[in-house]
């Protein structure tokens, strides 16, 4: 029996992982345990007993879902961020020193300032520009000093689970007759049910073959598009008749100046796992059909 541990997992990720696993919709070649904890049953910031959890159940995987995901609050929250985005990784890290634990980490676009304007690959240099990038970002190179750690950066993450941009325009929507939404902002939404997806597809190969390929990986769906035409189709997926207006960043100040340019190149993941990524306007169509049963 493989035995795996996936903290965080009420948040927007962790909840798609669980939901799969309970319903059996992703089939493990060979046999699994997981058991999913969330910050009631593991506080990652419990450095002493996050240990001696992790040397009592000795698991053959880590996936760290946990995260203070507020970019907003983290300029003044900066010290919550560090500890839970960065430090809380260390003390994984120092758990499964010289064991065979195989770790995956999650992260974010925002180790990037967004001034590219072409996709991010993994080699890119990084620059965060905000509190809470830097905290991931430090985050990334506590995972990277083990040996046996794959990290994820993925971006504009939602799901049927949590608050999201989804969901918080879906709303909008139904209560309001016109929105404005930024268009001078581009990346890929990610559907966190697709990044689970793909996390399970890259545990049971690495199971199958007993190899571990270590390092970064970029995941978003495919496509490119700004908040707008991401606004755009939610409301016209939700048959409102909400307008959506285009407004530039300089019209919607925010605490964090968020990235111009965030578009992950996939082509690792992709090539390393072989996975088939779906385009965002499909996943958003199995997003409403998901959040419809909810
Ligand atoms: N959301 C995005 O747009 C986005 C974009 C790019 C990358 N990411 C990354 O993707 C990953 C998953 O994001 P998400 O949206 O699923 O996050 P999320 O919904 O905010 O979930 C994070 C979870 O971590 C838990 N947590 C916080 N502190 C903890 C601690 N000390 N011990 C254990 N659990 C703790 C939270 O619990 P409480 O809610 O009770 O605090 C929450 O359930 C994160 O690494 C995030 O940085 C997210």
């Amino acid at each position: 029996m493989v035995n795996i541990l996936i903290t965080g997992s009420n948040g927007q990720l962790g909840s798609e992982l669980k939901n799969i696993y309970n319903t059996n919709l992703f089939k493990f070649e060979k046999p699994v345990n997981i058991e999913f904890t969330n910050i009631d049953t593991l506080d990652l910031t419990d450095s002493i007993f996050l240990k001696r959890f992790i040397e009592d159940h000795s698991f053959d995987f880590i996936i760290n879902c946990a995260a203070y995901t507020n970019v907003d609050l983290a300029e003044s929250e900066k010290e919550k961020a560090t500890e839970i985005n960065s430090l809380c990784v260390k003390n994984i890290v120092e758990a499964i020193e010289n064991s065979v634990t195989r770790f995956i980490h999650i992260s974010t676009d925002y180790v990037f300032d967004g001034k590219n304007h072409f996709p991010y690959t993994e080699e890119m240099k990084t620059n965060p520009t905000s509190e809470y990038g830097n905290s991931k970002l430090k985050g990334e190179e506590f995972a990277l000093k083990y040996d046996k750690s794959i990290i994820i950066r993925t971006s504009w993450l939602y799901s049927t689970y949590g608050k999201n941009f989804a969901k918080t325009i879906y709303k909008l929507c139904k209560e309001r007759e016109s929105l404005n939404v930024v268009f001078d902002q581009i990346g890929t939404p990610t559907y966190a049910k697709d990044l689970a997806y793909a996390i399970f597809q890259i545990l049971d190969q690495t199971i199958k073959e007993d190899h571990f390929y270590k390092g970064i990986y970029h995941y978003s769906n495919e496509g490119v598009c700004s908040w707008y035409d991401f606004a755009k189709i939610i409301a016209e997926k939700s048959y409102s008749k909400c307008k959506i207006y285009p407004i530039e960043s300089k019209d919607y100040p925010t605490p964090v100046k968020r990235p111009f340019y965030s578009v992950l190149n996939k082509s690792k993941i992709k090539q390393t796992f072989n996975l088939d990524i779906p385009h965002w306007q499909d996943s958003l169509n199995e997003f409403f059909k998901n959040l419809n049963n909810f």
